[in-house]
């Protein structure tokens, strides 16, 4: 099969991307990756604001597209095919993306592909390593948690996913409860390397119950209690109480996280891989606690872990480039009926 050049849009979220990716399914590389963040914009309102944020994507994907094909060094014609997220994700950002995308397709003749986001995610180690199916992943952002197995480029089985909030909104709102810095994670997990993780019990939602599900609400809310008790007995919070929590917060999402992934990890070994690899994406794969966690347990089963570049966990185009390779190398493309669905499970 002859190498594929393929562009991509990203708009679903609040990162503006654009990428272009070259090869076949299993054998690509990522050519150029655009992500033009939008924090600053939503700072202020303490979260994203859908119309913002399409109004961003509206103004800068054509200025991504160009910077995009500029660090490629190629011209449009030189594009095989142009990818885009037509969801799920936030409505107006999404639309943009996909009439950008569906413009730049009838201006230069290319086929367009739709890619679903997820799927996005749950390919990238094929791009990154050319990992072979079937494999395990484990999709953990600030949007999603859902354990995938993945046995082809349009076939994947949800072994179970949160029943609430994902783990990044978590780190987030608990970032928020003790006043440190946004996005939550990172600082979360800062507070807890100095803090001590047994002083405070947060509850394991669901480790009772059989499957992989996963629920992080009432973990927020254990530690919102967990906050106000302190402020009402001392009348504030100290250093120390604010590690204490991270720690035992982060501990609690770590051993939820753990249990459900050895579930997972079991499901998936059913099926006799030849080479087991579980995978990590989305941005609370970032986390180090988390990681160790995997790694030790991937180790004990001899199954390889699988972390993706952080700049390829996020949010990115590139993913979507590749995404929309494999489906157009399957003889795989959409027309211009392409819609924009904010809700598309896999
Ligand atoms: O995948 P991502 O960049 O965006 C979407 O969710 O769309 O993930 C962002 C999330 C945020 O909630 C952020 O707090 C979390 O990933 N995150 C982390 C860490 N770094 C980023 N969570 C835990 N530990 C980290 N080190
Ligand atoms: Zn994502």
């Amino acid at each position: 099969m002859q190498d594929l050049t393929v562009l991509a849009l990203e708009s679903s979220c609040d990162d503006t991307a654009a990428a272009v990716v070259r090869g076949r399914p299993g054998a690509a590389r990522v050519l150029s990756s655009i992500v033009l963040g939008q924090n600053d914009l939503h700072a202020d309102f303490g979260g994203v604001v859908p119309e913002i944020a399409a109004r961003a994507h509206a103004e800068r994907l054509d200025i991504c597209v160009k910077q995009a094909l500029t660090q490629a060094d190629l011209p449009l014609s030189a594009m095989d095919a142009v990818a885009v997220t037509a969801g799920p994700g936030l409505i107006g950002g999404v639309l943009s993306g996909v009439m950008c995308a569906k413009g730049i397709c009838a201006g230069a003749g290319l086929p367009l592909i739709g890619v679903n986001h997820l799927a996005g995610h749950a390919l990238t180690p094929r791009l990154t390593d050319g990992v072979a199916f079937p494999y395990l992943m484990l999709l953990v952002s600030g949007g999603h948690c859902q354990f995938l197995l993945v046995r082809g480029h349009d076939d994947f089985s949800r072994l179970g996913g949160t029943i609430d909030d994902a783990p990044g909104e978590a780190f987030d709102k608990t970032a928020r409860l003790l006043g440190l810095p946004q996005p939550g994670g990172p600082s979360v997990q800062a507070e807890a390397t100095k803090g001590d993780p047994k002083r405070f019990r947060f509850p394991r939602p669901l480790l009772d119950r059989p499957g992989c599900d996963l629920s992080f609400s009432g973990l927020k809310t254990a530690l919102l209690r967990a906050r106000d008790a302190l402020i009402a007995d001392q009348g504030g919070l100290t250093e120390q109480d604010r590690a204490d929590l991270c720690a035992g917060f982060q501990a609690a999402v770590v051993d939820v996280l753990a249990e459900k992934t050895r579930r997972a990890l079991a499901l998936y070994m059913a099926e006799t891989p030849a080479e087991p690899v579980i995978a990590v994406a989305g941005g609370v794969a970032a986390n180090t606690a988390i990681r160790a966690a995997l790694e030790t347990l991937s180790s004990g089963t001899g199954t390889r872990f699988l972390a993706p570049p952080l700049a390829l966990c996020t949010d990115n185009a590139a993913m979507i480039a590749y995404a929309g390779l494999e489906r157009f190398a399957a003889g795989q493309s959409d027309d211009m009926a392409l819609s924009a669905r904010p809700r598309w499970p896999l």
